[in-house]
């Protein structure tokens, strides 16, 4: 392998063995687009399915699990706030062309830009050597907008957007769960989807793509609610909490001592936190090699009150972020609520009605029609629009006018009534957490990535690998070949993934499945065919113990979904040839 840096032979590997690689490669390739090929796409399926088991299956009652269309008409995006304020800053320079993003640049140079405003980047950008490339004059900062814009059918004036969340699909449908959930005061609503941003200079480095897949929850809660249920079963569990990006380390707390000093905002939030450091833990990415770091209110997105950037490691000093956990308050409701004209409010039943005091006006029909004759209808109606404030006024004055005609108020009455009110009406409030999924396969992968005796082994948990088991008959003759493909039928059909390799050295078979990350080997040799049992080869040790055909797919169930060693199955089997 050429290179040293663990993340970089992780994507070598990638590349090398179809787990992902450049898309429309044989065109040259777009940056910031990436195929899973057919050792990835099905690996990347099981890591969403382990979000979605953590995040939604075991949360039922509490969580719902929607899907949206990715492509929305502008008004969601408009009420949203993206059509405005989804914008990075950039530069152009005035001699080749190039556009930059200005934080990138700077910050490559060792510049600080937190907090500073346009102008102030704009000189700075002046006093710059010029473009890195050609030396031209860099142009001023200005806004760069990230949507990816397209007109829906025929009509240009219909304009659509692909999401750059899928919580932008969630939001509008908020009154139809709200409903479905019997006014829950506290749920969650859940999307896996693809998500599109134009993002200026995609890198490697920190994997910025165009397209990618995120996976997203928003917690509905009613602010007033002094605890989440789902909070108090975490709250003891720790966080690795980092609050200046500078150089302080993080800071290990329970949930519990972060809610309660403030440190993080609400309990919904800290709940999704924690899941978030189980849903690591449970892709192989330790402890040590994650932390949450708040972001700076200058960096937030428009949207947010407070945001934790879930950091991991990807390689030795090389962190990125791969999820962002974000209060939302009620910016997201209220915005489409008041852009749609729809009511958005969720409904709260008081145990005790509040008691007011209005007044009730009374007018007497047959009177006015008596006094005012054919204008009767019009009496009534200018009625019916005075508010509250008018009719008192008039009633202070004796009379009102209708089409410059006094009208006198002595038939109307005024009465004090207490009314009682059930319930308030109120804007939920949001706690989201939002997981890139293509990021989070990258940094698996560069944990995953271990050697052995010199060889590469993608040490993935053995619950995510795809596929599950490879079967290996020893020699492709003899009807070995026969067995191993009836085994392979065998465990499709107990719902297991295998894979099947007759192709080469048993050496080399073992060695292409350790790189692609598959948990376990089943060989089927000649003391098969005598006694019906076949060697099972562990991955990770090499170790292979010998079971019984008709025992495999149980023991296979529990080596891959139950983490029981291999020689706890079969008694220790002799290789049948070198590794
Ligand atoms: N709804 C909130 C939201 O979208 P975000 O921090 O912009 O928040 C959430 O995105 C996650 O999506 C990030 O933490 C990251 O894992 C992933 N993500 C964002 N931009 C990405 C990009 N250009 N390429 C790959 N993944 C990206």
């Amino acid at each position: 392998m050429s290179s040293e840096d663990p993340y970089l032979k992780a994507l070598e590997l990638a590349k090398r063995r179809g787990i992902f690689y450049q898309s429309s490669e044989i065109y040259g390739g777009v940056g910031g687009f990436i195929d899973y090929g057919p050792n990835g796409a099905r690996l990347k399926a099981n890591l969403i399915d382990e979000w979605r088991r953590i995040f939604v299956n075991s949360l039922p009652d509490l969580v719902y699990e929607v899907e949206t269309p990715i492509i929305v008409p502008e008004a969601v995006l408009k009420a949203s706030g993206h059509v405005d304020n989804f914008t990075d800053l950039v530069t152009q320079c005035s001699k080749c062309g190039r556009v930059y993003r200005v934080d990138h640049m700077l910050e490559e140079l060792g510049i600080d830009t937190s907090g500073k405003s346009t102008e102030e980047l704009s000189s700075t950008l002046a006093r710059l050597d010029g473009c890195p490339v050609c030396g031209g004059k860099l142009n001023q900062a200005e806004s760069y907008n990230l949507l990816f814009r397209t007109s829906i059918g025929p009509y240009s004036s219909l304009v659509g957007y692909l999401r750059p969340e899928t919580a932008q699909g969630i939001f509008p449908m908020f009154r139809r769960i709200y409903e479905v959930t019997r006014e829950k005061e506290a749920f969650g609503i859940a999307q896996v989807g693809r998500v599109g941003r134009n993002e200026i200079s995609p890198r490697g480095g920190d994997i910025r793509l165009r397209e990618f897949t995120q996976m997203e929850l928003e917690f509905f809660f009613d602010p007033e609610l002094r605890s989440s249920p789902l909070f108090s079963r975490l709250a003891n569990e720790r966080l690795n909490l980092r609050r200046d990006s500078g150089n302080a380390q993080p800071v290990s707390m329970t949930g519990k001592a972060a809610v309660s000093s403030g440190l993080i905002s609400n309990e919904w939030l800290a709940a999704a936190m924690i899941m978030g450091k189980q849903f690591l833990i449970r892709l192989g990415i330790p402890e040590e090699s994650h932390y949450y770091l708040e972001v700076p209110a200058d960096k937030r997105a428009h949207y947010s009150k407070q945001t934790w950037d879930l950091m991991a490691r990807l390689a030795n000093d090389n962190w990125t972020e791969v999820a962002g956990l974000s209060y939302r308050g009620d910016f997201d409701l209220k915005a489409h609520a008041h852009a749609s004209g729809v009511d958005l409010r969720a409904f709260k039943r008081l145990d005790t009605p509040i008691v007011k005091q209005e007044k009730r006006f009374k007018w007497d029909p047959v009177r006015i029609r008596e006094k005012y004759g054919p204008m009767t209808g019009e009496v009534i109606k200018s009625l019916s629009d005075m508010s509250e404030d008018d009719i008192l006024r008039a009633i202070s004055a004796g009379y009102f006018e209708v089409n410059g005609q006094r009208i006198d108020t002595s038939m109307f009455s005024v009465e004090d009534v207490s009314k009682a009110e059930s319930g308030v009406h109120y804007y939920m409030h949001v706690a989201e957490g939002s997981f890139g999924a293509d990021r989070l396969m990258h940094v698996m992968l560069a944990h995953a990535l271990t050697q052995r005796e010199g060889r590469a082994v993608l040490a993935i948990p053995r619950y995510l690998a795809n596929p599950q088991v490879g079967v290996l008959p020893l020699m492709k003759k003899d009807g070995l070949d026969l067995t191993a493909r009836d085994l392979v039928s065998g465990l499709v059909r107990a719902r297991l993934a295998p894979t099947y390799d007759d192709e080469g050295a048993i050496g080399r078979r073992y060695a292409r499945l350790d790189e692609v990350g598959v948990p376990v080997a089943v060989t089927v040799d000649y003391q098969t065919l005598e006694d019906s049992t076949v060697t099972l080869r562990d991955r990770d040790t090499w170790e292979q113990v010998r079971v019984r055909l008709s025992d495999l797919p149980e023991k296979l169930r529990q080596f891959i979904y139950e983490g029981a060693q291999l020689r706890e199955l079969g008694e220790r089997a002799a290789s049948p040839a070198k590794d």
